[in-house]
């Protein structure tokens, strides 16, 4: 830069002002973004620093807290002495609950401070170097000549960056290990600051005012249309829209990027080739867009290939099972392809032509099944399993094959139900695994969340910690597995799999099994005695009220007394493993929302001096409140310096939808 500033000095003495100052626009206009670049680069390499870190740390402690768990134990948070060797996990406790535990809410939007910070960030970095060393040489301070252009530039420079970050195959994802949802939030918040500095960049040419010959420049009619086609796409992608029109949102948003790239390379293509190569910002997003495509069918092909004509018979036997469960859950099964291999909480893509109304569509379902690796007599060597090899099969899935659990919805889902009710079978072709994968073995304690659906994410992560210990891979010792649910008769979505998978645990295991029925229905119902039901605000932590397995025949009784519209429909699972369940000692079911808050602290009292993994799937509501519950100060620093629990948390919501 001080060579440069050094020439033009030199040259201003035989230049006129006006090519002096075009000259150093230029130069500015073609620096910035590469430095723009060079910090966005250091940001995600510190994401990435900062994550190993987090993950060595938290390992290396845990093994050092396991040896002094005993001494530690008995003193509560606030009579405990200050360790000042928990220092550094105290300021890792401290990192998470200030990034990502206090949220500030926007109507339906609700942002953690991680991502305020990285929006801010993003927005003072681009709005900057737009905006810096605008004076010309004349002295005229934010000369519009030198940052309209540049803004121009530095838009062209985002492109790619933005492209990267709404693929589900992208190496940023890769170097940081931040899955494709979350990144999905940084796609959308760079498009919408470009789509500001795009308005600058157009409004400082409108705003003097175009000639009607200006506008038979192909260039520039090429700008307008992306500039429009970008605007077009921000008012679509917000969330109102999608999530009353996803399908809309889809194709237009396909056909919009491809003008705004298109619109922007014949743009770009106006710079003097002599100076810089604009669309070089451009063309790299077909490409990475190509690969992603490219890594997605090959993925198709490859998992679905018996479908794919060669051999006809195979490809039928991969046909999908389909069971309305209740009537607003389908349970889809089918069988795994060979080399499919998924890690718990992943999502995979369904696409279904026999059931989708669209070419290429296609949905993201959690897959509530695990891949195990124990064999199947391992699996079925215990009493839930003895009765008749018949109703273990579908419970055997969740450890072999892949399972979805769908939630019935107006579309595609609602579609989905009308063949599960005539047990159907559909060709799904898959797409995936995508998504993060969590390490549960380090952890002293897992707390695992869900309500509603949201248990398809959180019961792989059960059986995962299950057969973690049971191979002397997970230093686990306590399991608490909440599940909250409106309607009673949805326990019957996987009653069978949690019997089984409590029957398997080693005695080494703790695992207590919480379900919350938050419907009405039962204490509704004459015939059924109420379980107590009190105001969520009121509702004392289920350790204090448990309900014992004397209530297993209010839950029978539940089964035959509610208003059920269609009871043929309706596919309750095997009454032996139905009832085995229920009268497990480790099971308890309540009526009422947790106090959430309670029994986490709680959880976290008892991992005193371990660590804690709590992971919650369900409704924004659960997950804020589980937000809530793990902030100061069950997890601040001052109480794990007096040797309480380090707490990590793991939130999953329908990310990008
Ligand atoms: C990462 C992820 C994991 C998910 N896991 C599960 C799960 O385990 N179980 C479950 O029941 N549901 C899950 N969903 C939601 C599920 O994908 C949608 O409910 C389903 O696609 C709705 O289809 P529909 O046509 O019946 O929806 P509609 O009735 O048309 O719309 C209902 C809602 O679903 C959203 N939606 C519709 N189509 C899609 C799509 N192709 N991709 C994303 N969202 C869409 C809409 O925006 C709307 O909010 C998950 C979604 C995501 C993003
Ligand atoms: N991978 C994923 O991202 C994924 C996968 C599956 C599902 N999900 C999400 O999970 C949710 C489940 O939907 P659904 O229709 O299946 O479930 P649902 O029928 O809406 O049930 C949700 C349950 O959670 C309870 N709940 C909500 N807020 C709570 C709180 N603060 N404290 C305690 N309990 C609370 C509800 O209680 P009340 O009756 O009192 O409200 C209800 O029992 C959806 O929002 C879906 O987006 C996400």
């Amino acid at each position: 830069m001080a060579s440069s500033s050094d020439s033009t000095i030199m040259t201003s003495k035989v230049v006129s002002p006006a090519s002096e100052d075009k000259a150093i626009r230029i130069e500015r206009a073609n620096e910035y973004p590469h430095e723009v670049w060079f910090f966005l680069a250091c940001l995600i390499a510190l994401v990435a620093v900062f994550r190993l870190l987090s993950f060595v740390c938290s390992k290396m402690f845990t093994r050092n807290r396991l040896s002094s768990q005993d001494s530690e134990k008995g003193a509560s948070y606030s009579k405990a002495v200050v360790n000042i060797r928990n220092l550094p996990l105290a300021l890792i406790n401290l990192y998470r609950v200030v990034a990502f535990r206090f949220t500030l809410d926007f109507g339906s939007y609700s942002l953690n401070l991680a991502e305020v910070v990285l929006t801010m960030m993003y927005m003072a970095a681009l709005f900057t170097w737009t905006f810096i060393n605008t004076t010309n040489v004349s002295g005229g301070k934010l000369d519009v000549s030198y940052w309209s252009n540049r803004a121009g530039v530095l838009i062209a420079s985002q492109i790619p960056l933005i492209t990267a970050l709404g693929t589900k195959n992208n190496i940023i994802s890769f170097i940081t290990g931040v899955s494709y949802e979350n990144l999905n939030f940084l796609h959308r918040m760079a498009a919408h600051v470009v789509f500001v500095l795009v308005w600058a960049h157009a409004g400082a040419k409108i705003a003097p005012g175009l000639e009607a010959t200006d506008l038979k420049e192909a260039w520039l009619r090429c700008g307008i249309l992306a500039a429009a086609s970008l605007t077009s796409l921000c008012i679509i992608s917000l969330r109102p829209v999608r999530a009353r029109a996803y399908e809309f949102f889809f194709y237009t948003h396909l056909v919009l990027v491809l003008l705004v790239l298109v619109g922007a390379y014949r743009h770009t293509e106006n710079s003097s080739p002599s100076v810089f190569s604009y669309q070089a910002y451009i063309w790299p997003s077909f490409i990475i867009w190509g690969i992603d495509r490219i890594i997605r069918v090959i993925r198709l092909v490859a998992f679905n290939h018996t479908y794919f004509g060669f051999d006809s018979g195979a490809g039928k036997a991969l046909d999908a099972t389909t069971e309305l469960l209740t009537p607003k859950c389908v349970r889809l099964t089918l069988k795994r392809p060979p080399h499919f291999k998924w890690s718990p909480g992943q999502v995979a893509y369904l696409i279904t032509p026999g059931v989708s109304s669209l070419p290429f569509e296609s949905h993201p379902f959690t897959i509530a099944s695990y891949d195990s690796h124990m064999s199947l007599k391992e699996i079925t060597s215990s009493a839930a399993s003895t009765d008749s090899d018949s109703n273990t099969t579908p419970t055997i899935s969740y450890w072999k094959e892949l399972v979805f659990l769908i939630n019935v919805q107006e579309g595609f889902t609602k579609r989905l139900a009308d063949i599960a009710a005539r047990k159907g079978s559909v060709k799904v072709y898959l797409d995936g695994p995508y998504g993060a994968t969590h390490n549960l073995n380090t952890y002293d304690t897992n707390v695992f969340i869900a309500g509603g659906t949201g248990v398809s994410h959180t019961l792989p992560l059960l059986l995962d910690t299950i057969e973690g210990v049971r191979n002397g891979k997970s230093i686990c010792k306590r399991v608490t597995f909440i599940w909250c649910i409106r309607d009673p008769r949805n326990i019957t979505w996987i009653s069978s799999v949690l019997a089984q998978a409590l029957s398997i645990t080693p005695d080494s295991l703790k695992v207590a099994v919480r379900i919350f029925v938050t419907g009405s229905s039962i204490s509704n119902s004459p015939d059924v005695p109420a379980l107590g039901y009190e105001s969520p605000e009121a509702t004392p932590s289920i350790s204090s009220v448990e309900v014992d397995s004397s209530h297993t025949p209010v839950f029978e009784k539940a089964q035959k007394t509610l208003p059920v519209e269609n009871q043929d429909d309706i596919l309750v699972d095997n009454p032996m493993s139905l009832s085995a369940f229920v009268n497990l000692p480790s099971v308890t079911m309540r009526q009422g929302r947790p106090s959430l808050t309670n029994l986490l602290k709680e959880e976290a009292e008892e991992t005193r001096g371990g660590s804690m993994c709590v992971a919650v799937c369900g409704s924004r509501s659960i997950a804020s409140a589980v937000r809530k519950g793990l902030q100061f100060p069950v997890s601040g620093p001052l109480t794990v310096l007096r040797g309480g629990a380090n707490v990590s948390l793991h939130v999953e919501s329908f990310g990008y939808a």
